[in-house]
């Protein structure tokens, strides 16, 4: 499936050797790692490849297939939640608030096939999950804070290991009970059934992942792997989807065009629920959140460390040694690589007329081997909630222009506050 982009560059010399030439640079990420470990965002060298060949299958294809139905049952609680709110005829809402919960519902369902039933009711660990990310930010802004001992003798810092416990002890309970199941019952039979009626949760996939001389995950690592996968999903791709809701709402003829292409799929469908094949169906609404990942990337920057002199290609050499901030930001407004680029005009991604420009001019997922491994199952979770919300919605500017605000990901301050109006389930 077209995955956004998955516009890898040239991949020599191999994935494993460029990825060890210009290694991740641990400055942003260093405060994840007592919660993340060595999970695939912060690993390094042969264990970061070595894991990553094992997680590739997690997020085939045939797997992401049938969380899509979960994607939909999420979308479908938050508008429930919106309808009642806009009883009044509309809602401000702050999108970012609304549509986090909805990936953190989707995301521990996909991962551990739970149901906290976040989105009505506050849930401890989703909570734990939101202050984790917050508390790093706020570590960023305190150079003092940068210090192991000196943070954890703060109110900030116990409140980190507090919450941080929590979701270690939810991660571990799950994958424990898993491995009990397993070991009751004949665990690849077990196995080997829901794979076969599409039913694996993340666990399942990190429980079966061998590598080619039979050795499996450690609990340790599966934990890593699947707290990395709440982390770095759920944040993502609800900055996506708000920046995408808010570029429509300042684009009422463009909000329209995508919703008559969902009216038009789902036309003789009910329930109204949107399924893997028509993922396809979809191309303006696919061109409409490529531009706005472009113009509002939710990963503004990436960084790396070269640990060889690396020649760019007008020959000029960035020294062994020096930390590269790449940023997907600047590369996406740079006018010589986009023309008009604060203009919000999701034509340029119109397939039918491609645009001669590098594969690299576009990178919201980066590129090359240490690239976004969820970058389909972001994209299907896209298209399905926005599909979804613009057929169930009208989408409108709430007053103030809001500040972009780089933290981990692309926030606005203060939220992004839209008006949202229930519309009527039939042709308007
Ligand atoms: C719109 C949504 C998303 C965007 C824009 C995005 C963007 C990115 C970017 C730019 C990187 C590279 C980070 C770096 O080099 O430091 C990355 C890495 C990663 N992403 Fe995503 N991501 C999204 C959604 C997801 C989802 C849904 C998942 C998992 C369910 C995920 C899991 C990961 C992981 C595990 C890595 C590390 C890969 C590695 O180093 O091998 N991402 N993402």
């Amino acid at each position: 499936m077209d995955a956004g982009q998955a516009d890898t560059t040239d991949d020599h010399p191999p994935a494993s050797l460029l990825a060890a030439i210009a290694p991740k640079d641990m400055y942003f990420y260093s405060f994840l790692k007592p919660w993340l470990g060595d999970g695939l965002l912060l690993s390094a060298g042969d264990k970061w490849s070595h894991h990553r060949r094992l997680l590739t299958p997690a997020f085939h294809f045939e797997i992401l297939k049938s969380y899509i139905k979960i994607f939909n049952k999420s979308a479908d609680i938050m508008h429930a939640k919106w309808k009642r709110l806009a009883s009044e005829g509309s809602a401000h809402l702050d999108m970012f608030e609304h549509i986090s919960l909805m990936t953190l519902d989707s995301l521990q369902k996909c991962v551990f096939s739970f149901d906290s039933n976040c989105q009505e009711n506050p849930s401890e660990y989703i909570a734990a999950i939101l202050e984790l990310s917050a508390l790093v930010t706020k570590r960023h802004h305190q150079i003092f804070m940068r210090m192991d001992f000196l943070y954890y003798l703060t109110p900030d810092g116990r409140r980190f290991r507090r919450a941080c416990d929590l979701v270690h002890d939810f991660t571990d309970a799950v994958i424990q009970e898993r491995r009990r199941t397993l070991f009751s019952q004949d665990s690849h039979d077990l196995l080997k059934a829901k794979a076969k009626t599409k039913t694996l949760d993340f666990i399942d996939v990190l429980l079966l992942a061998k590598d080619e001389d039979g050795k499996e995950l450690s609990d340790e690592d599966i934990r890593a792997e699947a707290d990395t996968f709440m982390f770095r999903g759920h944040d993502t791709t609800a900055s996506g989807l708000a920046w995408v809701l808010y570029n429509l709402a300042r684009h009422p003829e463009h909000q329209e065009r995508c919703r008559q292409e969902v009216r038009e799929l789902l036309r003789d469908r009910e329930p109204k629920e949107i399924e893997w094949d028509d993922l396809a169906q979809l191309p303006f609404l696919t061109m409409c959140i490529k531009e706005s990942l472009r113009l509002h990337p939710p990963v503004a920057a990436i960084s790396r460390c070269c640990t060889q002199d690396v020649v760019l290609p007008d020959g000029r050499v960035i020294p062994k040694g020096n930390m590269c901030v790449i940023s997907i930001f600047g590369i996406h407004h740079n006018p010589s690589v986009w023309q008009d680029p604060e203009v919000y005009d999701p034509f340029r991604f119109n397939p039918e007329n491609p645009q001669k420009r590098s594969p690299l001019a576009f990178i919201p997922f980066s590129a090359g081997p240490r690239n976004c491994i969820g970058q389909t199952f972001a994209m299907t979770e896209m298209k399905v909630v926005l599909a979804l919300t613009l057929l169930r919605f009208r989408v409108l500017p709430a007053g103030e222009e809001p500040r972009r605000k780089p933290e981990l990901i692309l926030r606005a301050e203060g939220g992004l506050w839209l008006r949202v109006e229930p519309l009527s389930a039939g042709p308007q």
